[in-house]
């Protein structure tokens, strides 16, 4: 299978399955306990039904938005995730570059793999810097003033994520970072020759937003423990409005899914909040995204742009979530895969795709710009 004959989502996973060490490709596909909010996330989306327009005249569609004041040439957004490097040598570079070349916004992670000073460098399109907020005080002023350096757009705190979550493929596979090729691991390299010349052959691997802080003592350790050793869960609403006075720019919540949360957001002065579940990695039970959106964007009204990610496949989906009220939707593993297929041309692909789908579905649902995607669009299917 080459990277022209992925059409789709299912496609670039399946290209990926193929191309990564087992290990890896599991630390991207799974997600937390039973995986059971991992698949409503997308199974939300399927129990909505669309109900198009027709005959209004749609040779030109306008597909931009904009959100925290950053313009977006397309109504989705490439999310921060973590360890990049280790899916594609070209990891954050790739998406960068793609999401640039699309007109879109890019993250880079607290647990990237490129520093956000490079990136930020490269591409001046909008960008955020995805915190997590450590035990370590120093690490948290030191990460913020990096990122205020650098000319970072929108400063996005992931709040879902104060502690692990229970992800049961990283236990059996022995995922953990740094990563190390122990004796599992060497399998998988010589079952996956082309994945492991490529890792051994660029630049080694770091987590450059953190190497100065943490010293991983030549352990490694999974990213559950990870978020559970280092990541303060004391955070409380008080931590966070003290950042976003420090910050003074575009500050996000990322996780949010209870409307009260949503309006104490808008309350301490966030331009935005993403409603969110961490693509099931989290808390296992959790509603998906997208059932959610609704009561979110209803409580938030006017005083906060409200986004959302979690199980976007398709462009239909795209205009879903956008008929419900999000500004924006936020992909990850939409593009993890192809980043990991193909590196920046997989990237390249999978947006094109998605732009194409959600121009010809704005067409086929007769709106010619994002404002005229209305929950008059949708109708909800029993469960
Ligand atoms: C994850 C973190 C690192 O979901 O965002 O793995």
């Amino acid at each position: 299978m080459r990277l022209t004959q992925c059409h789709n989502f299912h496609d670039f996973r399946r290209l990926a399955q193929r191309r990564l060490p087992g290990p890896i490709f599991n630390y991207i596909d799974g997600a937390a306990e039973d995986e059971v909010t991992y698949r409503r996330n997308t199974a939300a989306f399927k129990a909505c039904d669309l109900v198009p327009h027709i005959l209004r005249g749609v040779a030109d569609v306008d597909l931009s938005t904009t959100v925290m004041g950053q313009k977006l040439a397309v109504p989705f957004y490439c999310s921060p995730t973590a360890l990049q490097r280790l899916f594609h040598h070209q990891g954050e570079r790739a998406v960068a570059a793609a999401a640039a070349r699309y007109g879109t916004m890019f993250g880079v992670s607290s647990l990237g793999t490129v520093s956000l000073e490079e990136v930020r460098r490269a591409h001046a399109g909008p960008q955020v810097y995805q915190f997590y907020f450590h035990k370590d005080r120093g690490l948290n002023r030191a990460m913020m003033q990096r990122a205020r350096e650098a000319g970072i757009d929108v400063m996005m705190l992931t709040v879902d994520s104060v502690t692990g979550g229970n992800r049961e493929r990283d236990l059996r596979t022995g995922f953990t970072i740094p990563f190390r090729l122990n004796l599992k691991g060497m399998a998988q390299f010589a079952i996956k020759p082309m994945w492991g010349i490529n890792y051994l052959t660029h630049e080694t691997f770091s987590l450059p937003q953190l190497d100065a802080h943490v010293d991983f003592g030549g352990s490694a350790m999974s990213i559950g423990r990870y978020f559970t050793e280092m990541l303060d869960p004391s955070i409380s609403w008080d931590d966070v409005a003290e950042m976003v006075q420090i910050w003074g720019g575009k500050f996000c919540l990322k996780g949010v899914m209870a409307p009260a949360d949503a309006i104490r957001a808008a309350e301490i002065g966030c331009a935005g909040i993403i409603v969110s579940n961490h693509g099931g990695r989290q808390l296992d039970g959790s509603r998906a995204a997208f059932d959610q959106l609704a009561e979110i964007v209803d409580a938030a009204g006017d005083r906060i742009d409200v986004m959302m990610d979690g199980g976007i496949q398709r462009g239909s989906d795209v205009l879903k979530a956008l008929s419900v009220g999000a500004k924006a939707v936020g992909l990850g593993r939409y593009y993890l895969y192809p980043l990991a297929a193909a590196g920046e041309a997989g990237v390249t692909r999978a947006l094109q795709l998605l732009r194409t789908e959600v121009e010809r579905d704005m067409r086929l649902m007769g709106c010619r710009s994002i404002d005229q995607l209305s929950r008059s669009n949708l109708r909800f299917r029993p469960a």
